[in-house]
């Protein structure tokens, strides 16, 4: 997601409306600022011959979904931004080898950060997705994507790949080590259900079974809620800076949005489930 060129959270609008509005819903949100782009191909769909590109609106994406009122918008991450961040998360030593995780990404657009993380040796990747159109353009990208790299005997093996159509919020955690990635696809309310969600799935499973989950977010508008929630520990939060190219193709697609910006980086998080609640620790009556 592009951010806001003033930084500002999406619950507040990033400038006062011109327009006096009657209803509070009616109220401007800085993804209400946001206007369709096709253009420019970014690289990594001119390189592999994916359909990747563009930014669509919130308002382009609706389902009839409730969830609906909570989309950001499509846009698909700077592969040097995941990447980067994927590496960083393998230096806080996950308690598993990569080959046992499942990677999910939580609102998976056209499936750009699914074909990247594919490139890892990842157990699965699999894409969640709400809109039925972009997680048919998804399937197609991934099935473009498996098949090249089948006919090309140097390419590295990729891991697996799965795109869902559904709501966030009906996802059910796989029973292998999970490691989630968001890039800023829904806004506050949804994270929240999402975290409580996942957090009552694990709480429920048996105690001799200890709960493996990372989760990575990337454009880190709304890791206050990760912040506050007693069973989430931060390992990692900063600016992660993306390659010349990708800055490049950036600013070209947002140079076509008036309230936001590119600035060459990505603020992100990494999380670990650690199942802990925090806050002082009670000395045990004497
Ligand atoms: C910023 S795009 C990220 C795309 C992809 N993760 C990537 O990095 O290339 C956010 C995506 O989240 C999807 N989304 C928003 N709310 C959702 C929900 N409740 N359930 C599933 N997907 C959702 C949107 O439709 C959009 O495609």
């Amino acid at each position: 997601m592009p951010s806001s060129k003033s930084r500002r959270s999406p619950q507040s609008p990033a400038k006062t409306p011109s327009v006096v509005l009657k209803s509070s819903e009616a109220k401007t949100r800085p993804r209400d600022l946001l206007v369709p782009t096709a253009l420019p191909i970014h690289p990594f769909d001119q390189i592999h011959g994916v359909d990747t590109s563009g930014l669509v609106p919130a308002r382009h994406l609706l389902t009839g979904h409730p969830n609906d009122e909570h989309i950001t918008a499509y846009y698909g991450i700077a592969p040097s931004i995941l990447r980067a961040l994927i590496d960083r998360w393998r230096e806080t030593i996950p308690p598993h080898p990569i080959s046992s995780y499942t990677f999910v990404d939580v609102g998976a657009g056209k499936g750009r950060g699914v074909l990247v993380a594919s490139e890892y040796r990842f157990r699965k990747v699999v894409g969640i997705e709400l809109n039925p159109q972009l997680a048919a353009i998804a399937r197609t990208n991934s099935a473009h994507w498996i098949a090249t790299h089948a006919a090309d005997p140097t390419s590295e093996p990729i891991a697996p790949i799965e795109i869902v159509e559904q709501d966030a919020l009906d996802f059910e955690l796989p029973a292998t080590p999970t490691l989630i990635f968001f890039f800023h696809p829904f806004e506050a309310p949804v994270l929240e259900q999402f975290i409580a969600r996942i957090h009552a799935q694990l709480s429920a499973r048996p105690k001799s079974r200890s709960p493996v989950l990372d989760l990575l977010y990337a454009n880190a508008e709304c890791a206050n809620i990760l912040d506050r929630h007693p069973a989430f520990t931060q390992l990692f939060l900063d600016h992660v800076k993306m390659t010349p190219e990708d800055y490049a193709a950036d600013l070209e697609a947002i140079a076509q949005q008036k309230e936001y910006g590119s600035t060459g980086d990505e603020e992100c998080a990494i999380y670990r489930y650690t199942c802990r609640a925090k806050g002082p620790i009670l000395k045990p009556a004497a």
